[in-house]
Parts: structure tokens; sequence; C-alpha cells
């Protein structure tokens, strides 16, 4: 006897394409702070509060030693190679500037192989649907994963190592 079998209606394929939209994290180009407003949303200061001045001086009043101790692990790269003078922005190697939500194109400039298999849907996840005439669908941004100034994962095991019943011997064993 066949096994039977029910199918939704089929999707027809003149429906337009539904778009694909890349996550922006809502803690993108500002500072993090531990304060909260009302709603318990998070507050987060923005850059041009202290690097607001067009001569790129800082605002008056600004605290001088405002995170002048950060450290970041991330090949050799300078603070410059990413942000730009104009510290609410970040810029390319050829001085193109991009907003903080186009970080993808600044981590393409350098990562080019991880940014082709993002493109092409190995690297990054996604969630929503995979035939586009159905609904959309949403890719995370690099940042969603990577912190910018520490991006590499911890090495880890991924799973726990078998448990050996000597070696483990006094875990169930009453000491004499
Ligand atoms: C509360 C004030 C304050 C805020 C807000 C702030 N900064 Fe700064 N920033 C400073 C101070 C102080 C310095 C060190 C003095 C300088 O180099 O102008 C600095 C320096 C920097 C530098 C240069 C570091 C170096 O060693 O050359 C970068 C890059 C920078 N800030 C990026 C940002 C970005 C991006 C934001 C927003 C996400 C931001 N800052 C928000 C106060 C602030
Ligand atoms: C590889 C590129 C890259 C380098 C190098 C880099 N940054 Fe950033 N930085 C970013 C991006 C992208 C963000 C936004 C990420 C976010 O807000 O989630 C950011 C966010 C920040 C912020 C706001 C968020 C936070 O962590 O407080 C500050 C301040 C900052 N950078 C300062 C610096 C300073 C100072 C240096 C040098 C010591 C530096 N960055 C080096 C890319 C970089
Ligand atoms: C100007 C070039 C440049 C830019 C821009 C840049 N990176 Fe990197 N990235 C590097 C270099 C150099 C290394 C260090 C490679 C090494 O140590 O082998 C690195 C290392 C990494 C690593 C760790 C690789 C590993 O496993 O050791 C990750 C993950 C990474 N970057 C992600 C990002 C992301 C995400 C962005 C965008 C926010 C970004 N990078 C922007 C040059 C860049
Ligand atoms: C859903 C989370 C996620 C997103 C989004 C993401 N990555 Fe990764 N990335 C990872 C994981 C997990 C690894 C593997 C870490 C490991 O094996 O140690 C990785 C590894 C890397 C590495 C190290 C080289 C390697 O293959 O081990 C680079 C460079 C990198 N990613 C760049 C990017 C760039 C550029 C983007 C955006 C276009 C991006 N990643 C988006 C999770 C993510």
């Amino acid at each position: 006897m066949p096994v039977e079998r029910a199918f939704g209606p089929a999707v027809p394929t003149d429906r337009p394409l539904q778009a694909v939209e890349i996550h922006r994290p809502s803690t993108l180009g500002v500072v993090d702070t531990d304060l909260k407003d009302v709603r318990g949303t998070p507050i987060g200061v923005s850059c041009k509060t202290c690097h607001g001045s067009p001569s790129q001086e800082l605002t008056r009043g600004a605290p001088k030693d405002f995170h002048r101790g950060l450290k970041i692990t991330h090949g050799q790269l300078s603070c410059t190679a990413c942000h730009d003078q104009d510290r609410s922005r970040l810029h390319l190697a050829d001085g193109q500037k991009l907003d903080f939500d186009q970080v993808i194109h600044l981590c393409a400039q350098c990562h080019g192989t991880q940014y082709r298999d993002y493109s092409r849907g190995a690297h990054g996840g996604m969630s929503g649907y995979w035939d586009l005439r159905r609904g959309g669908r949403e890719r995370n941004s690099c940042v969603d994963c990577h912190s910018p100034h520490r991006p590499a994962y911890e090495k880890m095991w991924p799973v726990h190592p078998p448990k050996d019943r000597f070696l483990d011997w006094k875990e169930t064993h009453e000491q004499p």
C-alpha cells in the first residue's frame, strides 16, 4: 500500500520574492552602559556625545580617560584600521566611509573567504523561509556573533569526554 501524504497548496511560480534582511544589532555604534530607562531598555551613549565636534576634538567635559585602555585582540590592527576620524562612522582601506550598520563590508574587505561563504549561506546562519516566494529571510550581521575587538571564538571541546570507570573511581566509591 503506498503511504498517504498531504501536501500544502503549491506556491505560484510568479509570486514575487520576499526580501532578505540583515539583522542590525541594537547596540551597534553606541557605548553600552549598565543603566536602563523607565521601560527597562538598556541605555547606550552615542559616540557623538564625546566625539561630536567637527574639529575632532573631544566635547568639553568628556571624561579624558574613557575607553583609552581598550585592548583589542584582532591581528595587529590599530583602531583606525576600522574607525574613521568621524568616530560615529567606520571606513574602508580606501577611505570610503561606512555607517555602523554596513559593518559587513568592513569585515568583507579582509575576510573575503568567509564573506563569500556568508553570501552563499554557508557561514553565519539565517532564519525565515528557504523559498523566498513564501516569505522573507533574516541573516545575522558578522558582529551578531563576532565581537570586532575580539572576534575569535574560544577553542573548546565539543562534548564532555567519556567517563573513565577506573580514573573516576573515587566518585563512585567511598574512601576506606
Ligand atoms: C564618554 C565619552 C566618550 C564616548 C561616548 C566615546 N568616546 Fe571614544 N574616546 C573618548 C576619549 C576620552 C578618547 C581618548 C582621547 C582621544 O583620542 O581623542 C577616545 C578615543 C577614541 C578612539 C581613538 C583611540 C586611540 O587610541 O586612538 C576611537 C577609535 C574612539 N574613541 C571610538 C569611539 C566610538 C566608535 C564611540 C561610540 C561607539 C566612542 N568612541 C564613544 C571618549 C569617548
Ligand atoms: C576590526 C575593526 C575594528 C577595530 C580594529 C577596532 N574597532 Fe572599535 N568597533 C568596531 C565595530 C564594527 C564596532 C561596532 C560594534 C558594536 O557596537 O557592536 C566597534 C565599537 C567600538 C566602540 C563602542 C562599543 C564598545 O565596545 O564600547 C568603541 C568605544 C570602540 N569601538 C573603540 C575602539 C578603539 C579605541 C579601538 C582601538 C584600540 C578599536 N575600537 C578598534 C570595529 C573595530
Ligand atoms: C583591515 C583588515 C581586517 C578587518 C577590517 C577585519 N579583520 Fe578580522 N582579522 C584580520 C587579521 C589580520 C586577523 C588575524 C589573523 C590571524 O591572526 O591569523 C583577523 C582575525 C579575525 C578572526 C579570527 C580568526 C581566527 O580564528 O583566528 C575573526 C573571527 C575575524 N577576524 C572576524 C572579523 C570581523 C567579524 C570583522 C568585521 C567587524 C573583521 N574581522 C574585520 C583582519 C581584519
Ligand atoms: C551565526 C554566527 C556567525 C556569524 C553571523 C558569522 N560568523 Fe564567522 N564564525 C562563526 C563561528 C561559529 C566560527 C568558527 C569558530 C571556530 O571554529 O573556532 C566562525 C569563524 C570565522 C572566522 C575564522 C576562520 C574560520 O573559518 O574558522 C572568520 C574570519 C569569520 N568567522 C568571519 C566572519 C565574517 C566576515 C562574518 C560576516 C560576513 C561572519 N564571520 C559571520 C560564527 C559566525
